[in-house]
């Protein structure tokens, strides 16, 4: 008798981004606001970072209801029905509860009940991740349609007296529904991580600290401290400039595209000085448009390349359908590159 044999799930033969959605909160914090906190100027922060302003979410802004609202937008654009979703994916590095994943309660208020859901910590390379996973959940045959999140609120973890990073982070969401295509719309991920630099960008200490007591006895242990983000901003800029362009090559070669042919590129949005120099690197033509939604957003990590891709969108600078390289890197550190189709 011969051996049984499994069937395997077959999906389908590509997939695309179906739509893309964003959600920034209400609270506007300019550049003038920011001096409040640390010694600098509006100058020193534009020239060296691009940023004039960031949004930081209130307490009603909380991650569950930021990705509720920028997943419903991104539904409504790919004209599916939230009982169709077969995977939610958040990527997040400020969801401050461990157990459970925020994904199940997002699921749970979008209609999407029975979905898989799942947090995935990657910091600004988080959306790029979540892509590379529901390409392969869809064209494995394991999901149909998925929801792919990037949200922080940075804010929570952001030390206001802290120069080298109090004027950077920004917090929103930026959603996107991934589903099954016709043709090729999400070209080979180009990923990975470098867990030699795990020090370069990471939280100051763990939870399991942040609240220790000093002991009575002998007086050993801290203060409570509330957990921060550091940078060595240098060290951080070197590597995006020097080995992100070459990331971002690969994924362009992977998908058998050249510059010239996007219609859109959308980095990280770290750093306004970052994106110019992969500009260069990557002799991108002034024709194609680029994202630089950081000077309005801030960085806000795994939400930040949904987000610009949205504003791209909406603003007429992007088109539906053009070609977008994409690519993410952050604390891990960790990258991740595609070339996408716009929905
Ligand atoms: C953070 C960052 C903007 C700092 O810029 P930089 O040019 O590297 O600044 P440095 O730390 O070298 O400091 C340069 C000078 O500015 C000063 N400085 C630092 N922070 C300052 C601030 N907020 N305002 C004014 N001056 C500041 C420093 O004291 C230093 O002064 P000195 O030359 O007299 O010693 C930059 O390193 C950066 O963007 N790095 C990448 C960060 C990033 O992308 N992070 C996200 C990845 S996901």
């Amino acid at each position: 008798m011969s051996k049984p044999q499994i069937r395997p799930a077959t999906g389908a033969q590509f997939s695309r981004i179906l739509g893309v959605g964003g959600y920034r909160p209400v609270r506007v914090i300019p550049n003038a606001e920011v001096l409040e906190w640390i010694d600098s100027s509006d100058e020193w922060i534009r020239t060296r970072s691009g940023i004039a302003e960031r949004r930081w979410a209130g307490p009603e802004e909380t991650v569950a209801e930021m990705s509720v609202q920028a997943a419903g937008k991104a539904i409504a654009q790919a004209g599916i029905s939230p009982d169709q979703i077969g995977g939610v994916i958040v990527a997040t590095v400020s969801h401050l509860k461990q157990t459970p994943a925020i994904a199940t309660e997002i699921a749970e208020r979008l209609g999407a009940g029975k979905a898989p859901a799942f947090d995935i910590s990657a910091a600004c390379a988080g959306f790029g991740y979540g892509l590379g996973l529901a390409d392969g959940m869809i064209r494995g045959g394991n999901a149909e349609y998925v929801l792919v999140i990037g949200v922080e609120r940075l804010s929570d973890l952001t030390d206001q007296s802290d120069r080298s990073t109090a004027f950077i982070f920004g917090d929103g969401a930026g959603a996107a529904i991934v589903g099954p295509s016709d043709t090729p719309g999400i070209g080979k991920v180009i990923w990975g991580s470098d867990g030699s630099q795990s020090n370069v960008i990471s939280q100051t200490h763990a939870w399991d600290t942040a609240f220790a007591k000093p002991d009575a006895v002998n007086g050993a242990g801290e203060e409570a401290r509330w957990p921060a983000l550091r940078m060595e901003g240098q060290a951080v800029f070197r590597w995006a400039v020097w080995e992100m362009a070459k990331v971002a090559q690969q994924a362009l070669d992977a998908a058998g595209i050249t510059a010239d042919q996007l219609g859109a590129f959308i980095p990280h949005q770290a750093n306004m000085r970052i994106t110019d120099a992969m500009i260069k690197a990557l002799k991108l033509p002034d024709t194609v448009p680029v994202a630089r939604d950081i000077s309005e957003t801030g960085n806000t990590s795994a939400a930040s390349i949904p987000l610009a891709m949205e504003r791209m969108l909406e603003s007429g600078e992007a088109r539906s359908g053009d070609l977008a390289l994409i690519i993410g890197f952050g604390a891990g550190l960790v990258y991740a590159a595609a070339v996408v189709t716009l929905p």
